[in-house]
């Protein structure tokens, strides 16, 4: 396994590297989320990469950038025992030298949920997917379903900007009592961690509403909203949302035949989860 800290070397490596070439963007501290990924990865393609950067310009002013949790070494040996090929580890000035100035600003696909209560956020996430692309130039790359809006940002992205990539999405991850696997689950206290799979019990109420064929996005909303309600540990709730699934759109009475995210951020203490269930 190389790594490798600067563009320059990773663009010349993934230039002669066997295709199919397979990214798996991470931001580290990794988990079994994101081991799913790589793990696919590996079995799609010839040449499997990963990046580990923390990227500063998806984090607002008054979020988690500087405590975000960082475990190089140890991702390093989890990829490794992944059989990766290749990681691209910059630090931030590599990837935004002195008077980087251009940004890609997604459309209205970023504009609600995660894009309104994260001002600026899927402009960070975007930019930097799209540099990685442009470096690596890879075949394939890997998100996982559990950030929905985040993989539809990417996806929009790369079809409207002809970037070429197939965009792989896995499966959310869960722990065993549902939660969903984040990096941001180290931050919470004991008490917040037993509370915390209510965000996904809220997400299976409306889903289950869903099932039994309620389409009337108000009434799903109001099914998820009554559990996360009813946890004191709860402390906000952002929002819960039916949207559509691929353009993000809300969706007020669900038609027969479309996909539909589910989606819902809320606070425990002082620790933000999303999660998302797609039905239909
Ligand atoms: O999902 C993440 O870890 C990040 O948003 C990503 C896609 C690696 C971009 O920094």
């Amino acid at each position: 396994m190389r790594v490798v800290e600067t563009c320059a070397e990773m663009m010349a490596l993934c230039r002669e590297v066997p295709r199919p070439l397979g990214l798996v963007p991470t931001m580290g501290a990794l988990h079994e989320g994101h081991l799913s990924l790589t793990r696919q990865a590996r079995l799609d393609n010839a040449t499997m990469a990963a990046s580990i950067f923390v990227n500063p310009t998806q984090f607002g002013p008054n979020e988690d950038f500087t405590t975000y949790p960082r475990s190089m070494e140890r991702d390093l040996e989890l990829l490794e025992a992944q059989g990766t090929d290749l990681v691209f580890a910059p630090l931030p000035p590599e990837v935004y030298p002195d008077g980087f100035d251009t940004y890609i600003e997604p459309g209205a696909v970023a504009e609600g949920m995660e894009g309104a209560s994260r001002p600026g956020h899927f402009r960070g996430v975007a930019t930097v997917v799209a540099k990685l692309f442009t470096i690596t130039r890879p075949d394939r790359a890997y998100f996982g379903q559990k950030d929905g809006q985040q993989v539809a940002v990417i996806r929009k992205m790369n079809a409207d900007l002809n970037l070429g990539v197939d965009v792989v999405t896995m499966p959310t991850i869960r722990e065993p009592d549902g939660l969903a696997m984040s990096s941001r689950n180290a931050y919470l206290t004991e008490e917040e961690r037993a509370a915390a799979p209510v965000v996904h019990r809220a997400l299976c109420a409306a889903e289950s509403l869903w099932n039994a064929g309620e389409r009337d996005a108000g009434r799903l909303r109001t099914a998820a909203l009554a559990l996360l309600r009813q946890e004191p540990l709860v402390s906000g709730v952002d929002y819960v949302s039916v949207v559509d699934a691929e353009t993000m759109a809300p969706v007020g009475f669900a038609p027969a035949g479309r996909r539909v995210m589910i989606a819902a951020a809320a606070r425990l203490g002082s620790v933000r989860l999303i999660d998302n269930v797609v039905v239909g």
